[in-house]
């Protein structure tokens, strides 16, 4: 066993770190305050390779491993959580789900362009009555022959407006459950498909949220993914990924905040010494690094496991879910030590206290994550 990072790893997370400080930092504040998603970041993302790391060269990825993914993960998100997230969806879920599952005129048509990163996609499956319930899917795609016809809507869409290319999940066979469920493939401008709103939220408020509304929307038969019937597994297996993505930004949101509060507590003075020097703060400082370190640990087993094939469907949930709980307990006490400071926007560890939530929630909320880890400890 051991601990160390690739030269080529290391090389990958210092790029990630180059870009996340050049050019992510200026303007975050104002990408969070205005709700503005960053075009222009993701279009260099793209150009970086940063959007299918992980896709075979053949399909325009950069044929990396998970451990890398993760730690482009971590630096991004210890600066805009909104951006990495982009990046989360479009690796984890889309590109993956489109490479393991998909036709080869499929991974031709749709997998290509969302690797060179000229384009993004979405992954479309909760609902207003299904978030962790999954199984109980009310859109529906109904057989047509030679094509399937779409209706129903989908909440809380990453990507919901930016996405060329969604993934979308929906019931075919009513009787069969989540057996008769079904994946496709749905390019945006499809007569009938509509984007909803844009959310206005807590945190990763730069990212871009939306319902999508489908109206007797022709898919064709060749967009379905996967067998009849193979939508559900489709995106449990490709949840599995993406949550180890989650787990990865959870802990750079937790090590950006960190960052910062160390950097604070030795600058500020109180009481004729750096905050640091008292003990009450130099302690928390010491909980936090202990905690980042561990969730840092099981992000890169989960990872690791994945890149060697192994199963990873517990790992990456416990990832996920001390990552996220680290996220929070990390990012209040950072603004704790910022004190007056940190309540406000310019010294950004508020940001990624807010911005901590969502890990807890999307691509399962924690307690998804302790029902797959039960499920599998009382086996
Ligand atoms: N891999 C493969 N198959 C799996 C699986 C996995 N990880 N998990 C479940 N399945 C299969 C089961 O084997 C079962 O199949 P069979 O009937 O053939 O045996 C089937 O799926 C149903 O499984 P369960 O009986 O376990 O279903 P359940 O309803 O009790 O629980 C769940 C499933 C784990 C709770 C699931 O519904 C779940 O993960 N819910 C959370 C959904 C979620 O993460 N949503 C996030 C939305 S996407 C998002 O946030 C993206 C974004 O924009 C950022």
């Amino acid at each position: 066993m051991h601990f160390e990072l690739s030269e080529e790893q290391q090389m990958i997370r210092q790029a990630a770190r180059d870009f996340a400080q050049n050019e992510l930092k200026p303007g975050v504040i104002e990408r969070d305050e205005h709700q503005k998603f960053p075009s222009e970041q993701v279009k260099s993302m793209g150009e970086l390779g940063f959007l299918g790391m992980m896709v075979d060269p053949k399909y325009n990825g950069g044929g990396m491993d998970t451990v890398s993914y993760t730690l482009v993960m971590e630096e991004l998100s210890k600066v805009d959580a909104s951006a990495s997230v982009v990046v989360s969806v479009n690796n984890s879920l889309v590109c993956y789900g489109l490479e393991k599952y998909g036709t080869e005129e499929q991974k031709e048509k749709y997998l290509k362009p969302l690797a060179a990163g000229e384009q993004i996609g979405a992954f479309c499956l909760s609902e207003p009555e299904a978030g962790s319930d999954a199984t109980s899917q009310q859109t529906t795609a109904e057989d047509k022959g030679d094509y399937y016809l779409l209706n129903g809507t989908k909440n809380w869409i990453t990507n919901g407006s930016t996405a060329s290319t969604y993934l979308v999940i929906a019931q075919t066979h009513k009787e069969l459950k989540h057996k008769g469920i079904n994946a496709f493939i749905v390019e945006k401008g499809t007569p009938g498909f509509t984007v909803g709103p844009k959310e206005n939220k807590l945190g990763i408020r730069g990212s871009d949220t939306h319902s999508l509304m489908f109206n007797d929307v022709k898919v064709p038969k060749e967009n379905r993914i996967g067998e009849d019937g193979f939508g559900f597994k489709f995106a449990m297996k490709t949840l599995e990924g993406g949550r180890i993505g989650i787990a990865a930004q959870a802990l750079g949101i937790a090590a950006g905040a960190y960052e910062l509060a160390l950097a604070y507590a030795k600058e500020r003075k109180a009481f004729g010494k750096p905050i640091a020097d008292h003990q009450a703060i130099a302690f928390k400082l010491a909980d936090m690094a202990t905690q980042i370190e561990a969730a840092r640990l099981l992000v890169h087993k989960a990872a690791w496991l994945k890149d060697q094939g192994l199963s990873y469907t517990v790992e990456g949930s416990m990832a996920k879910l001390f990552a996220s709980k680290v996220a929070m307990d990390v990012t209040v006490e950072a603004v704790q030590i910022h004190g007056g400071y940190g309540f406000v926007k310019e010294y950004h560890v508020e940001r990624l206290m807010r911005d901590a939530k969502i890990t807890q929630i999307y691509e399962g909320t924690s307690e998804i994550q302790k029902l797959v880890i039960s499920r599998s400890v009382l086996a």
